[in-house]
C-alpha cells in the first residue's frame, strides 16, 4: 500500500507553543477510478502513474497532449481507458501486454492513420 500524507500544522505561541495538525492521506492502490482529463502532459508522456496504481479499473485522459503509451504502467486490472483528443500516432502493441484486461478503448480524436496499429491490440491466444 503505497500511501501519500500532506500535513498542515498551525502553532499559536504565546509563551508556550501550541501546534494543531491536520493530514490528509490519499492510498493510491485503492484508487479504482482516476480522471485527469484536459491537464497536460509536458513532453506527451504519460506522467505520475506507477506500477502502484495496481487496483486501477478506469482511467480517463482526455486532452491531456499525450503522443506516447510508453511511460504507461503495467495496469492489470483495467477494464476501462479514455484516451480520446490526444496525439497518439504510433503503435500501441504495448497497450495489451501492459492492460491485459482493457474491454474498453476510445481513441477518438488521435492521429492513428493507419488501423494496422490497432490491430497488434488483439491478443494472439
Ligand atoms: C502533436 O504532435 C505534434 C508533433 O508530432 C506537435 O507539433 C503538436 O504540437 C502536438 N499537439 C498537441 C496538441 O500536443
Ligand atoms: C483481470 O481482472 C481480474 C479481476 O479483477 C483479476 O483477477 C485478474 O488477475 C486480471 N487479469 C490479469 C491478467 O491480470
Ligand atoms: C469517445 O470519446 C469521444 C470524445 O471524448 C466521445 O465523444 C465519444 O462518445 C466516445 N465514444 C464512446 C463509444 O464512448
Amino acid at each position: 500500500l503505497l500511501c501519500v500524507c500532506v500535513c498542515v500544522c498551525v502553532c499559536v505561541c504565546v509563551c508556550v507553543c501550541v501546534c494543531v495538525c491536520v493530514c490528509v492521506c490519499v492510498c493510491v492502490c485503492q484508487i479504482a477510478e482516476l480522471v485527469v482529463d484536459n491537464s497536460r502532459s509536458a513532453d506527451g508522456q504519460v506522467e505520475g502513474l506507477t506500477d502502484a496504481f495496481t487496483e486501477l479499473e478506469f482511467l480517463s485522459m482526455v486532452n491531456v497532449g499525450l503522443s506516447s503509451l510508453s511511460k504507461l504502467p503495467c495496469l492489470p486490472k483495467l477494464h476501462k481507458l479514455e484516451l480520446s483528443d490526444n496525439n497518439l500516432s504510433g503503435s500501441l502493441e504495448t497497450l495489451s501486454e501492459k492492460c491485459p484486461n482493457l474491454t474498453y478503448l476510445n481513441l477518438s480524436g488521435n492521429k492513428i492513420k493507419e488501423l494496422s496499429n490497432v490491430e497488434a491490440l488483439v491478443r494472439e491466444t
